[in-house]
C-alpha cells in the first residue's frame, strides 16, 4: 500500500528584512531548521541572490527571495502585493534590517580620528531602523492579522534602553506607554532630528554619541509597545541580539551571528498566549529603561 503524509498542516511563513547577511541570514537559516517557509529579502537583488545559495533547504518552495528596500515605500508595497498574491497570509514578520548611521571606526581611513556623524547619516538611520521598519510593519499588518498565531519581532538594541536618553522628561514620556501615540512618538523624533541639525543634541537632552543609532532603537521599541497594544492578536516583541561580529560594527563583536539571531528566532516562535509588547536579550525578558 502506498504511504502519504499524514501531516498536512500549513508550514508557518515569515518574513526576515535585511537578511542577505549578518544576523539576518542566520535568523533565516534557524528558521528553516524549524521548518518555517521563509521569505529572505535583501534591499539589493544580486546580494539576495548570493545569499539565497547559502541556505540549505529540504523543497525548492522553503526559501525564496524578494527585494525590499525598507526605506522605499514602493518597494515596500510591491512587496506586499506579491506576499498577499503568493502566500495569502503572513506569519511571523522579522524587522532585522538596520545600519549605524555612520562607519564603524574600524572602517575609517587609518589616520582619520573622527567618528561624527552627520546629518545625512542620522536621516538615514531614522529612515531604516525606525520608520522602515514601520513602513513595513504597517504594510504587512493586514496580512498577519490573517494568521492564527501572528509574531512581529523587531530587531533593536541595547542602545535602545531609555537610560541612554539624558533627558529624564523625555525618558518618561517614551516610557508611559499609556499617554504616549504614535504621533508623538513621531513627533520626538523628529524633534530629535531638528535638534541634530542645528547642532543641539547635549542642550536638549539626547544622546551626543551615537546619537541617530540609540534614537532609532529608543523609538523601535516604544513603536513595538504601542503596536502590541493596538493589535492585541499579534505578539509583538523587540530583541537585542547582544555584541555579534558582523559588518555593522567592522566585526568587532564578540558573539557569532548563531548566538545573536538565537534572540530573533526564539521570539519568532515564541508560544501562542505568551505576553506581547516585551524585550527580550539573550538571557530573557529585559526591562525597557
Ligand atoms: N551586530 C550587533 O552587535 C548588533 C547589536 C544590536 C543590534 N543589532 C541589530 O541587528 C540587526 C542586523 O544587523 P547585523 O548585525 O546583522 O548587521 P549587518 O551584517 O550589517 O546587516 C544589516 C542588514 O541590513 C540590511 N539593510 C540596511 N539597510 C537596508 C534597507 N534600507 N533595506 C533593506 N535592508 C537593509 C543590510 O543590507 P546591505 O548588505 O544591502 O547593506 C544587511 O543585510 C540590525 O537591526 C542591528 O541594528 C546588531
Amino acid at each position: 500500500m502506498d504511504s502519504y503524509p499524514t501531516d498536512f498542516t500549513p508550514k508557518r511563513i515569515a518574513v526576515v528584512t535585511g537578511a542577505n547577511k549578518g544576523i539576518g541570514l542566520e535568523t533565516c537559516r534557524q528558521l528553516l531548521s524549524k521548518g518555517i517557509k521563509v521569505i529572505l529579502t535583501a534591499r539589493e537583488e544580486t546580494r539576495g541572490a548570493v545569499a539565497l545559495e547559502k541556505l540549505p533547504t529540504s523543497a525548492p518552495t522553503d526559501v525564496v527571495f524578494h527585494q525590499l528596500d525598507v526605506t522605499d515605500s514602493r518597494s515596500v508595497e510591491a512587496f506586499a502585493n506579491f506576499v498577499k498574491s503568493q502566500f495569502g497570509r503572513l506569519d511571523i514578520l522579522v524587522n532585522n534590517a538596520g545600519i549605524l548611521g555612520k562607519p564603524p571606526r574600524s572602517q575609517l581611513p587609518p589616520n582619520s580620528v573622527s567618528t561624527e556623524e552627520t546629518y545625512q547619516g542620522a536621516l538615514d538611520c531614522l529612515n531604516t531602523n525606525y520608520y522602515g521598519a514601520k513602513r513595513v510593519t504597517e504594510a504587512l499588518l493586514p496580512l498577519l492579522l490573517l494568521s492564527q498565531s501572528p509574531r512581529i519581532v523587531n530587531v533593536s538594541s541595547i542602545y535602545g534602553k531609555l537610560q541612554n536618553i539624558p533627558n529624564k522628561d523625555l525618558q518618561k514620556e517614551i516610557y508611559d506607554i499609556d499617554t504616549l501615540t504614535e504621533d508623538r512618538l513621531d513627533e520626538l523624533v523628529q524633534s530629535f532630528l531638528n535638534h541634530f541639525n542645528k547642532g543641539e543634541l547635549g542642550k536638549n537632552g539626547w544622546p551626543t554619541q551615537l546619537s541617530a543609532y540609540t534614537v532609532s532603537k529608543v523609538a523601535l521599541n516604544a513603536y513595538t509597545r504601542l503596536l502590541a497594544r493596538r493589535c492585541p492578536t499579534i505578539c509583538c516583541s523587540c530583541v537585542g541580539p547582544g555584541f555579534v561580529k558582523t559588518d555593522i560594527n567592522g566585526n568587532a563583536g564578540i558573539l557569532p551571528v548563531q548566538e545573536g539571531a538565537k534572540v530573533s528566532v526564539m521570539a519568532a516562535l515564541l508560544p501562542d498566549g505568551s505576553p506581547s509588547g516585551l524585550f527580550y536579550d539573550q538571557n530573557g525578558v529585559s526591562p525597557y529603561e
